[in-house]
């Protein structure tokens, strides 16, 4: 049974005004809000068992130790890795993306090539750009149609031998258009040995995941966006392919042996986590990903997706609202500009000042800003804890914008 007021119930900060109006959180792309049940699990971690992990015998550092491994355990199913320790925890996307571009650069060399798309966060197209830095290799950019769809027969162009990465979003952070990862993928695989990375930082929120039938060689993810802690999230690579890379960072956890003649790192997965890790925010994580499952993915699809149709009607219904994206496959997301009228961050202060917080702005994509030739956009973010009168004040919201900004 999916009730939304018991699920609104365990997110004590939806309960309050802002502005003097009910807040109505709808900038759920850019970070979610966090369950009673997470905030338990990090407090408790706190109040009880703070230590650190891998490092003591005593009895908090084993207790932190187990909570840890646990939550990997529990992300590894959530993704369907093979093995628990192909789970890295990072502190966001943007450092998944980081690393991997660190730690494949022996593997570029003058005029190899890394494709990305249109439709990336600045998160998973200036890691490259450094890469291209570094080694001489050069940058391809899957173009889009005027709605946002990715254009698969030119993605196939540039298919070759000078292809050494693949690297595109599941979903996109300012449009919420799903890309056609399963065609990307196989396309890949069928022409290349490129290594294929996947930003799944929009999609983790929303979708069943299953990275051994998706076939990619890395999937990374953000916890914050997912009902986690902030400074959490997980980088997933396959076995060997992380075996064979170098580390990214140096330094404690990461090591097998260390003297000041060499030294020989530790296997998966903390050859990756040099460092003390975010422990508590960590433990969260996997409580996060118990929230989701209970709540059951099908269920927050159904709604989000519900949601989204709702909301995007309801919109079209208005005079003057152009929605980028409007005819692409979608999810959690609504980009959209008043036209003629404003910009949009007139429509956001507006909107906050009814307690609607949207998100306005270039959403770390300006490429896609250039495309438009727009310099930001409205865009409402949709989580499970949204209802459908949420979206009825973000319409109303978007009318008074209108009868004010013309
Ligand atoms: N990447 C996040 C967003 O799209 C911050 O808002």
């Amino acid at each position: 049974m999916f009730d939304i007021q018991e699920i609104r119930s365990q997110f004590s900060i939806l309960d309050q005004k802002v502005n003097g109006k009910p807040l109505v959180y709808l900038d759920n792309a850019a970070t979610s809000q966090k369950p009673d049940s997470v905030l338990e699990v990090w407090n408790k971690y706190y109040t009880e068992i703070n230590a650190n992990v891998h490092r003591g015998i005593h009895t908090l550092s084993q207790l932190a130790t187990e909570e840890m491994e646990l939550s990997r355990r529990k992300i590894q199913k959530f993704i369907n890795a093979e093995h628990d320790f192909e789970v890295i925890f990072t502190k966001g996307t943007t450092e998944g993306i980081n690393l991997i571009a660190y730690i494949l650069t022996q593997k570029l060399k003058k005029d190899d090539e890394i494709i990305i798309s249109y439709l990336e966060h600045h998160s998973n197209i200036v890691p490259w750009q450094m890469l291209c830095e570094r080694t001489g290799a050069k940058l391809r950019v899957i173009p889009m149609d005027e709605n946002g769809i990715l254009q698969l027969d030119q993605f196939e162009k540039f298919l070759n031998e000078k292809t050494k990465v693949v690297s595109v979003n599941q979903v996109s952070n300012a449009l919420g258009i799903i890309n056609p990862i399963e065609e990307i993928i196989a396309k890949t695989r069928k022409n290349t040995n490129a290594y294929i990375v996947i930003d799944g930082a929009q999609s983790a929120p929303h979708f069943t995941l299953d990275v051994q039938k998706m076939d990619c060689d890395f999937f990374v993810f953000s916890g914050h966006k997912m009902y986690a802690p902030m400074g959490t999230g997980i980088l997933y690579g396959k076995q060997q392919i992380l075996e064979d890379l170098p580390p990214f960072h140096g330094g404690g956890e990461m090591i097998a042996t260390c003297s000041f003649d060499g030294t020989t790192y530790a296997g998966l997965p903390f050859k990756y986590e040099a460092g003390t890790p975010n422990v508590g925010g960590n433990i969260a994580l996997g409580a996060a990903v118990d929230f989701i499952l209970k709540v059951g993915q099908e269920n927050i699809q159904n709604h989000e997706n519900a949601l989204l149709e709702y909301a995007q009607r309801q919109l079209l219904e208005l005079e003057g609202i152009k929605i980028y994206g409007e005819k692409a496959n979608r999810t959690g997301v609504v980009s959209f500009n008043l036209d003629g009228v404003g910009i949009a961050l007139d429509v956001g202060m507006i909107l906050d000042k009814l307690g609607v917080a949207v998100r306005t702005g270039h959403h770390c994509t300006q490429p896609i800003m250039d495309f438009f030739n727009i310099a930001g956009t409205v865009r409402a973010s949709f989580a499970v804890y949204n209802t459908f009168s949420e979206i009825d004040a973000l319409i109303e919201g978007v009318k008074k914008a209108q009868r004010m900004l013309s």
